[in-house]
């Protein structure tokens, strides 16, 4: 921890960068926490498990002492006066009363237990998402049947599983015959109505509200009364999705992290309308299958990509004013120990994706600091979308 705080109070390149970089990012933690919009662990826990994170903002705030990050915004705050950096009450209140944001060791919260019986799962979506949903379940012993458009689409789902059981077995992780048992447990279907005895569904289709609706309307019509129903949308309205539905009691969001199989967050997004029994069933599950749940509203961005996605866009800015190349900004945030640099992690995720959530978070909050980078535009414009198209801010 220590070797983290030094690296972030450096008086060199690294550390200016890195303090341009964080300290907004602790800022806006410490106002979602002020809000009241997810606990102080729940917070922490969304970096760490969704994204690699070895210490979440509120307890990087109280490593660094929150009169340093105050003096670091306010410092900001004289040069750019964008409001976003101006500290935030929570911030200066822990700053004020030397008080601090974690350390008071279990926050509570009772250890959930499934409430509604689940022993198969159905996984709509082929993606990347979707693959490495199916892959989470199966490996924890649920039957999963995942349904996609085509045979191709499905066997691309098992030569993504495969693949991954193929390295877990050249590590020696997993045997031959653990393997073929995770993947019996793999049943592709192109109908939908293939989900009508599941107990639980997870949709990872395209990230398109009308698509969404029309995928629950059927979900409704298909699956069996009781059934829970969840998407892993990362920017759309659950409450929506519940309401396309006769039944918004068992609809719920399960956000999962890329590359999901290593990621241990997962957020779960309640409405007014979840049935407690619901949330309650879902947070166990998540602990069954060795997943770390958070919970959180049905608003944009939810805890992490809230977070996240504001600071990746400032790493584009800061890059775009002349004042560091991406290189040098990859490294001075890897060397915070953060598990990747932005331009690196932005490649990852998809600068297409990357792009919707920061326009979701600007309209949801309508911060003018929080406006897409113009190279984040112009990559996605040429189609440079990151990994997936070998190409994106670096090239593979
Ligand atoms: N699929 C499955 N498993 C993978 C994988 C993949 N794509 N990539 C790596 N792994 C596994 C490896 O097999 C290895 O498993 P093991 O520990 O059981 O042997 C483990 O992950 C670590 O892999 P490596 O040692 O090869 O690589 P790293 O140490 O560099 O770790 C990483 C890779 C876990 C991806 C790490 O770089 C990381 O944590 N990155 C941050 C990722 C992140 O921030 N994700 C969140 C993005 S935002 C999001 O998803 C929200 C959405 O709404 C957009």
């Amino acid at each position: 921890m220590a070797e983290i705080v030094d690296r972030i109070t450096a008086d060199d390149e690294g550390g200016r960068i890195a303090r341009t970089l964080l300290f907004p990012y602790l800022n806006h933690a410490a106002t979602m926490y002020g809000d009241g919009y997810a606990t102080a662990a729940d917070i922490d826990a969304g970096m760490r498990f969704g994204c690699g994170y070895p210490i979440g903002p509120l307890a990087l705030v109280d490593a660094l002492g929150a009169k340093t990050v105050v003096d670091g915004l306010n410092e900001q705050f004289a040069q750019t006066g964008d409001p976003l950096h101006q500290p935030a009450p929570a911030l200066v209140e822990v700053a004020d009363s030397g008080a601090a944001f974690t350390g008071e060791g279990a926050d509570g919260t009772p250890v959930p237990t499934v409430k509604r019986p689940v022993s198969s799962v159905g996984v709509v979506g082929t993606g990347t998402m979707a693959s490495g949903i199916a892959q989470v379940f199966a490996q924890a012993g649920y039957d999963v049947v995942y349904v996609g458009r085509s045979q191709e689409k499905l066997d691309g789902v098992v030569g993504y599983v495969t693949k991954n059981l193929d390295r877990a077995v050249a590590k020696g992780k997993l045997d031959e015959a653990g393997k073929d048992a995770v993947l019996a447990r793999l049943t592709g279907a192109t109908e939908r109505e293939a989900l009508a005895d599941v107990d639980l569904v997870v949709e990872a289709i395209a990230e398109d509200l009308d698509i969404k609706l029309e995928l629950f309307r059927d979900l409704d019509r298909i699956c069996k009364p009781g059934a829970i129903l969840a998407t892993t949308t990362s920017s759309l309205s659950i409450r929506a999705c519940a309401d396309a539905t006769a039944r918004p009691a068992d609809v719920i969001g399960m956000h999962f992290f890329n590359p999901a199989p290593v990621m241990k967050l997962v957020e779960v997004v309640t409405t007014e309308a979840t049935d407690p029994d619901v949330d309650e069933t879902v947070r166990a599950l998540c602990l069954a299958t060795g997943k770390h749940p958070v919970s959180c509203g049905d608003r944009a961005g939810f805890i992490v990509n809230a977070l996240l996605f504001p600071y990746l866009n400032d790493a584009i800015k800061l890059q775009e004013s002349g004042a560091a190349s991406m290189e040098t900004i990859d490294t001075a945030m890897k060397e915070t120990k953060l598990p990747m640099g932005p331009f690196e992690l932005l490649d990852v995720v998809g600068n297409d994706v990357s792009l919707a959530i920061q326009e979701t978070l600007v309209g949801a909050f309508g911060h003018e600091g929080w406006q897409p980078a113009e190279s984040l535009k112009q990559v996605v414009a040429e189609g440079r979308l990151g990994r997936k198209t070998k190409a994106g801010f670096h090239t593979y």
